[in-house]
């Protein structure tokens, strides 16, 4: 299994992407849980895309961060982009890993040695996604 931790390209352009990701957290709309969370993504063109979560008076309706950001990747630069590291933040002080349905969609778009940062219990971790979701649903039909 590849270890995040061992990617040197992402050890330079980690502060930025955390720095993205509490940038653009300013910017969630959490009027119900109040947790502001951002996130950044380093696309493989170089293009740093960012999200933050999206809430609505129908909870279930709610948009995560991370797959904010996804779904702004592709918009914009289409369905072929992958990301080479994802960095989480959220101005809470609280820790926050991605939740399983954004696993989900960063499995399929994250290289596999792409280094997923974020807030946890211990601090600041960092994570593959085979790591955060091994097992992730796959469509193989026979
Ligand atoms: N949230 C995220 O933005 N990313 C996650 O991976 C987990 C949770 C948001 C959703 C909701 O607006 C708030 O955090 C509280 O659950």
């Amino acid at each position: 299994m590849q270890k995040a931790q061992n990617n040197t390209a992402f050890d330079a352009n980690r502060d930025s992407l955390l720095d993205a990701a509490r940038r653009v957290a300013e910017h969630s709309y959490s009027p119900y849980s109040n947790f502001r969370v951002g996130a950044a993504l380093l696309l493989d063109n170089g293009a740093v895309v960012t999200g933050a979560n999206v809430e609505n008076v129908s909870y279930g309706l709610t948009i995560c961060a991370e797959r904010s950001a996804l779904v702004r990747a592709v918009a914009e630069y289409g369905p072929a982009i992958r990301v080479r590291a994802v960095a989480v933040a959220n101005l809470n002080g609280a820790a926050s890993p991605p939740c399983g349905a954004c696993r989900q969609m960063l499995a399929e778009f994250a290289e596999p040695d792409a280094p997923i940062v974020f807030p946890s219990e211990g601090g600041m971790r960092t994570m593959t996604i085979l790591e955060m979701l091994p097992c992730a649903f796959e469509m193989k039909l026979k």
